[in-house]
């Protein structure tokens, strides 16, 4: 079975071939985020023109790796929730015609499942499992069983992607700011500042803004120091220390919670290096983390994830995909 799957939900437009479950054939990803930097976050209009342009070549090339003609692909796997609307109509429509032309199933797939289902290229899925899912527009905490997703948790203000950002730009740094503090936080002194962890209703749930306010003053008060190297290493080092542990303690409780030892991650934070210390440190907790190079978006996943879904005897039609901005899932308790 030979999966193409397509992925223009937000600043990427990339084409991936995937055979069977586990063989990477190609993995093409043509990014616009140069052209977002200005403007200190993803416009949706430069995105989505990006995609355009880019859409043909990108899956060009992609057949191009796998030395592949288009007829000898068995199933299209496209992003079709959640995501940017005018980024996403760029890749189902394409996903539709080519599959229509070709006469092979399209399948609609949620891009935060996919996040997680990328784990398991050359890896046994585990039965049950916790997800966590951690980027620029998401936090969530959810529980997959048999191959069912279900919502335990999430932020319920910003993501962890977006504090990292803000933090970044707030100490002068350019956009995306996730990768620079989390450099700068080996070189600091975590203990330098305190920050309390917030309080929510939901027992899984997670809040970003207070630490950002938090983060914001200490830079008021010490606004001759702000611009000082020391002051940016210790402040990024507490700042990361703080909004890891919180994360990680979450999620080993969720695991504790709902009784599995295995904890899956996901999205463009699950590249941070403390995060990933910070849970292989934790004995009793099976952890997967991707390889860095597929913890940003990319067509890889949205194969992975059709990939599977299609083996679980799922149907898809050409013109069963269309676009949704928002995906939810059902409550685990
Ligand atoms: O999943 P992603 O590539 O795009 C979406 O937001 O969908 O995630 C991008 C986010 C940005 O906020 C970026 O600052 C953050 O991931 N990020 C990191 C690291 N690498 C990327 N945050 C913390 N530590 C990192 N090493
Ligand atoms: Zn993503």
């Amino acid at each position: 079975m030979l999966t193409l799957g397509i992925e223009t939900s937000c600043d990427e437009t990339s084409v991936a071939v995937l055979e069977g479950l586990h063989k990477v054939r190609a993995n093409i990803v043509s990014s616009s985020l140069l052209r977002h930097k200005k403007f200190g976050g993803i416009v949706p209009e430069i995105a989505s023109r990006h995609s355009l342009e880019q859409m043909k070549l990108v899956f060009q090339e992609s057949l191009k790796k796998a030395r592949l003609k288009p007829k000898q692909l068995s199933l299209i796997a496209v992003t079709n929730r959640p995501g940017l609307i005018g980024s996403l109509l760029v890749g189902v429509s394409f996903a539709k015609a080519l599959g229509y032309g070709l006469n092979i199933p399209v399948a609609g797939i949620n891009h935060l499942e996919a996040h997680l289902a990328i784990n398991f290229i050359g890896k046994k899925i585990p039965k049950k499992y916790i997800g966590l899912i951690v980027s620029g527009g998401h936090t969530l905490l959810v529980l997959v069983k048999r191959g069912k997703f279900y919502k335990i948790g999430g932020t319920v203000d910003d993501a962890i992607g977006e504090a990292y950002d803000k933090v970044a730009k707030m100490l002068g740094f350019e956009f995306p700011g996730g990768p620079i503090l989390d450099k700068l936080a080996q070189k600091g002194n975590k203990d330098a500042f305190r920050f309390t962890e917030p309080k929510q209703e939901g027992l899984f749930d997670f809040s970003f803004s207070g630490i950002k306010t938090a983060v914001l003053l200490e830079i008021q008060k010490n606004k001759t120091r702000s611009g000082n190297k020391q002051f940016q290493n210790d402040l990024s080092a507490s700042f990361q220390y703080s909004v890891m542990n919180w994360l990680v303690k979450k999620t080993i409780k969720a695991a504790d919670y709902f009784k599995t030892s295995h904890v899956v991650l996901g999205g463009g934070v699950s590249a941070n290096s403390l995060l990933r210390k910070l849970f292989q440190n934790e004995k009793n907790i099976e952890v997967f983390f991707p390889p860095i190079q597929w913890t940003s978006d990319n067509g890889l996943m949205i194969a992975r994830r059709g990939a599977e879904l299609f083996q679980s005897k799922k149907l898809f039609t050409p013109v069963s995909a269309s676009p949704h901005a928002l995906s939810e899932w059902k409550s685990a308790f």
